[in-house]
């Protein structure tokens, strides 16, 4: 349940008089607002009850706002939550929320990325896997995990999905594309699934994990990072292949979600300019990746058939979407894979050359 009053929250923290306010239509888990008041223009993130329902994703919070600001000394620009009265996540009336300064910057789509804003990615995700966060951070800091997804127990019955929305009066267009893969997604979830269950993060690194155009305000050129919401510990060869591959990515002439290849070495060779990768890992944290896609897709769809508050139709809709299109990555991707693994062989000798 959202218990939203921007109004309220402006007075209570002496923030101005409300003037204008719209909710930004993207995001997945939490509701986001434009605010124009008489002092300021803001941005107010209204935290989905199931991101603060606990002391530890409370805490996930604030960590991820403090690793934004540390990144920020180093060369990574970010905008983070605004600290008022000595705190950063406010309750007001049952309602906990985190307040931005706005900034009016671009925001790019997929087909707008350009080379140089695929190097500006590289660069970043490079530069924070090498930042050393806990020189900066108390010994007692606990600091959150990236949520890979859940193992669940026993295969999944995804023709009961189809049979469940096919009973229904009214079915969504995304019906066919998951009715005509059901047996890709089958076999791709038994195999990620297996590697998911074996699976041990080494490498660990602290980042944003979610470094994507979605979550990048670009201002005078400049790329300016936000949503440091699932910062955490994570595997570095899954957070450097998983952001490449997002930084890869198009939509082709038939509206299909796609990979230029160019791209995706574009970014591993930024990115290998300032970390090594581990190509033995490459492979296991692809299955991860296909693994936390395909989990999303499962809880998405047990989201459409009984949708919540904080999920309702639309949205699990628009997570089932999003999955359903990556299903032609991972195929595109795995005859992909080893053409990656010998070009950053390649990269590693001519770099060893160049010293
Ligand atoms: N500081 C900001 N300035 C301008 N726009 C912002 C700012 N923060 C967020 N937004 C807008 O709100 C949207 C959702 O914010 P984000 O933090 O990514 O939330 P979510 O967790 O829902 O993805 C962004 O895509 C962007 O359009
Ligand atoms: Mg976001």
């Amino acid at each position: 349940m959202y218990k939203i009053n921007i109004e309220g929250l402006c007075q209570h923290l002496d923030l101005g008089e409300v003037s204008e306010e719209f909710l930004f239509n993207k995001g997945m888990t939490n509701r986001t607002y434009y605010v124009k008041t008489n002092k300021n223009e803001l941005v107010i993130k209204a935290l989905s009850a199931s991101n603060v329902s606990s002391a530890y994703n409370r805490n996930k919070l604030i960590m991820g706002e403090k690793i934004g600001r540390i990144s920020n000394r180093y060369g990574i620009c970010g905008i983070n939550a605004s600290e008022i009265n000595g705190t950063i996540l406010h309750y007001f009336e049952e309602q906990y929320y985190l307040i931005f300064n706005y900034l009016k910057g671009i925001e790019k789509k997929l087909n707008e990325i350009s080379v140089s804003d695929v190097i500006n990615a590289g660069n970043i995700l490079g530069k924070m896997h090498n930042i050393k966060f806990k020189k900066h951070l108390s010994l007692i800091t606990r600091i959150p995990s990236y949520h890979y997804g859940r193992n669940v127990d026993g295969k999944v019955d995804w023709n009961y999905y189809v049979n469940e929305i096919l009973s229904k009066p009214k079915q969504p267009k995304w019906l066919s594309l998951l009715f005509s893969n059901i047996l890709i997604i089958e076999n791709l979830y038994e195999t990620s699934r297996l590697h998911f269950k074996n699976f041990r993060s080494k490498n660990k690194v602290i980042s944003h994990c979610d470094v994507f155009n979605q979550n990048i305000i670009w201002f005078d050129n400049q790329p300016f990072l936000i949503d440091w919401e699932k910062c955490g510990e994570i595997d570095a060869t899954f957070d450097f292949l998983n952001t490449a591959i997002r930084w890869s990515l198009y939509i082709n002439k038939i509206g299909a979600l796609s990979m230029d290849k160019d791209k995706l070495k574009i970014f591993t060779s930024t990115y290998l300019q300032h970390k090594k990768v581990n190509i033995k890992r490459l492979r296991t944290n692809f299955e991860i990746i296909k693994y936390r896609r395909l989990y999303y897709l499962y809880t998405a769809l047990n989201r459409y058939i009984n949708p919540s508050d904080l999920v309702d139709k639309k949205r699990a809709s628009r997570k089932i979407k999003v999955s359903l299109n990556y299903l032609t990555i991972f195929i595109e991707m795995d005859n992909y894979l080893q053409e990656l693994i010998d070009f950053i062989k390649m990269e590693k000798d001519r770099y060893k050359r160049s010293k």
